[in-house]
C-alpha cells in the first residue's frame, strides 16, 4: 500500500521504517526541516537501536519530506504528531488540529485515517467531525484509533513483535479493519477491535498500570525499608504468581519519560471531567512525585552536609537504550543535587543533560566521573554500569558508597570489592 505517516519523532519514524521492511511505500511528512534534511541523509535525529538500519536498508520505499501533497497519493494515513501535556493536566491537542487542517485542504480522495498518536476518550470521534466541519465529505473518509505500545530502546523490536495490535473502529465501518490487518500483513499477534473510544482507553489503561505496578513497588521499597526486607525479594517472591507477573517491579527513582507521567495526568484529568475521582491515579502519581524525595533523603543521611560533596551520577537518560531525557528521574536527581551545592560529575552513554546546571559536569566517561567522587550514584540502569571493574571504581573514588537509584547492581560484586551498597527498600 502507499501509506503517509505524519510526525516523524520516536513512534512514527519508527512505525515508518517497520511498514517500509513489510514492503509499502512509505512518505514520511514532518514539519521539522532540519529533522526532514537529516533523515534525507540517512541520519536518525535521536538514538534508536536498529531504526537507522531499518531505514537506510529501506530507502527505495521510504521517502521524507514536508510537503503535504504526498496525501494525496497515499491510502492510508498513519497520525503521529506529538500530544504534549497541558499546564493543567489535560493533552495539548493543537497538532493534531494542525494536521486536520492540512488533511481537509488535501483530501481528494479515499483515506483511511489511523490515529497512533496517544490521546483522550472521544478525540479520534472529535476529529472525525472536525474533518466534516472543515468541509470533508464523511464517505472520503474512516478514522481508525490504532495505538502504539512500542518502549523506547527496543521501538524496532516491539513494533516488529507486539503482544497485541488495537483498533477502534467508528459503529458502522466494517472495511477498516482489513486494511489495518493489511498494513501489518507479516507481523504476527492478536487483534483487540473495539470502538474509537475503547482503543484510546486501552492505551491509557495499560500505560496507567504499568505505572501503578511501578509505584506499587516503590510503595512496598519504602515499607521494606521500615522492615529492613530486601524489596527485590519481594518483588521474586510476588512476580512468580502469573496473576502478578515479574515485570515492571523494579524499584527505583520512579518512573518517567514522553508517556508515562503525561498519559496518566491525563487519564486524571478526564476521569475529573466525567465527575470520576482517580482515588489511584492520583496515588500513583503522589508515590512516583515523591519516589525522589525518599532517594535523594537516603543520600543526604549518608552524606550531609551534602554540600561540596563530589558526586558521580551515571545515567542521564529515563531509561537504558534510549537519548530521550524527557521527565527523566535521573537527570531531576542531578537538577537536586545541584540544588543542594553538590559538585556532579554525570556521565551516560548517549543522552546529553537538556539544560546546564551549577556545579554539574557532563563528562565523556565512567572513568571521569567516578574520580574522586565521595559517592556513585546509578541513575539510570545502563547495561555497561552494571559490569563495572568495582575494584578500580573504588580505588578512583574518595569516598566508598555506591547508591544504586535502580536496583540493577550486583551488590555481592560490588561489597566485595570494599565499597559499600545502598539499593532502594534494600537494607
Ligand atoms: C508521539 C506522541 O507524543 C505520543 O503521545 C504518542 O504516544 C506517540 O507519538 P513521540 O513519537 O515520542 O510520541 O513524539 P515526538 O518524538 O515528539 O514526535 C512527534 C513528531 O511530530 C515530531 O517530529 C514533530 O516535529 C512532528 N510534528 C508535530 C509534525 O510534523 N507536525 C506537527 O504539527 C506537530
Ligand atoms: C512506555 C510503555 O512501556 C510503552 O508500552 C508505551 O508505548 C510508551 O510508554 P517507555 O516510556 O519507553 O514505554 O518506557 P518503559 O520501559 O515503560 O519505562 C518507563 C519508566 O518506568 C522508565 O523511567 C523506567 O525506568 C521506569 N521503570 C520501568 C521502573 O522504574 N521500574 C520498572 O520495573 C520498569
Amino acid at each position: 500500500m502507499n501509506i503517509c505517516i505524519i510526525g516523524a519523532g520516536y513512534v512514527g519514524l519508527t512505525t515508518a521504517a517497520v511498514l517500509a521492511e513489510l514492503g509499502h511505500e512509505v512518505h514520511c511528512i514532518d514539519h521539522d526541516e532540519r529533522k526532514i534534511r537529516l533523515l534525507n541523509n540517512g541520519e536518525v535525529p535521536f538514538y534508536e537501536p536498529g531504526l537507522e538500519e531499518l531505514i537506510v536498508k529501506n530507502y527505495n520505499y521510504l521517502t521524507f519530506s514536508g510537503r503535504w501533497d504526498y496525501i494525496k497519493r497515499a491510502a492510508v494515513v498513519v497520525i503521529c504528531v506529538g500530544t504534549p501535556p497541558r499546564p493543567d493536566g489535560g493533552t495539548d491537542l493543537s497538532y493534531i488540529e494542525a494536521v486536520l487542517d492540512r488533511l481537509a485542504a488535501t483530501i481528494e480522495s479515499y483515506k483511511t485515517i489511523v490515529t497512533k498518536s496517544t490521546v483522550p476518550p472521544g478525540t479520534n470521534e472529535w476529529m472525525r467531525a472536525e474533518l466534516i466541519r472543515k468541509g470533508v465529505k464523511p464517505q472520503l473518509f474512516r478514522i481508525v484509533s490504532n495505538p502504539e505500545f512500542l518502549r523506547e530502546g527496543s521501538a524496532v523490536y516491539d513494533m516488529f513483535h507486539p503482544n497485541k495490535i488495537v483498533v477502534g473502529l467508528e459503529p458502522d465501518d466494517d472495511q477498516s479493519l482489513t486494511v489495518v490487518q493489511a498494513m501489518y500483513a507479516g507481523i504476527n499477534a492478536p487483534y483487540v477491535t473495539t470502538s474509537l473510544a475503547g482503543a484510546e482507553l486501552i492505551k491509557y489503561a495499560s500505560n496507567a498500570f504499568l505505572a501503578t505496578k511501578i509505584s506499587f513497588i516503590n510503595e512496598m521499597a519504602r515499607i521494606c525499608d521500615a522492615f529492613s526486607v530486601d524489596v527485590n525479594d519481594v518483588a521474586r517472591g510476588i512476580g512468580l504468581d502469573p496473576r502478578i507477573g515479574p515485570h515492571f517491579l523494579q524499584a527505583g527513582l520512579g518512573y518517567g519519560g514522553s508517556c508515562f507521567p503525561k498519559d496518566i495526568k491525563s487519564l486524571e484529568y478526564v476521569a475529573r471531567s466525567r465527575q470520576v475521582e482517580p482515588y489511584l491515579l492520583q496515588a500513583v502519581q503522589t508515590v512516583n512525585d515523591t519516589q525522589l524525595d525518599v532517594c535523594f533523603q537516603k543520600l543526604n543521611e549518608q552524606l550531609a552536609p551534602l554540600t561540596d560533596k563530589k558526586i558521580a551520577v551515571l545515567g542521564i537518560a529515563f531509561k537504558p537504550n534510549t537519548d530521550d531525557t524527557r521527565f527523566s528521574p535521573a537527570e531531576a536527581l542531578i537538577r537536586r543535587l545541584s540544588e543542594n551545592g553538590c559538585t556532579v560529575a554525570a556521565y551516560d552513554p548517549k543522552a546529553t543533560l537538556s539544560e546546564p546546571l551549577a556545579h554539574v559536569t557532563q563528562v565523556q566517561s565512567v572513568h571521569e566521573a567516578i574520580q574522586g567522587a565521595d559517592v556513585l550514584v546509578i541513575a539510570t540502569d545502563w547495561d555497561e554500569f552494571r559490569t563495572l571493574d568495582w575494584p578500580q571504581v573504588k580505588a578512583a573514588m574518595n569516598g566508598t558508597l555506591v547508591f544504586d537509584g535502580r536496583n540493577c547492581l550486583d551488590r555481592h560484586a560490588v561489597e566485595q570489592s570494599g565499597l559499600r551498597y545502598m539499593g532502594v527498600g534494600c537494607p
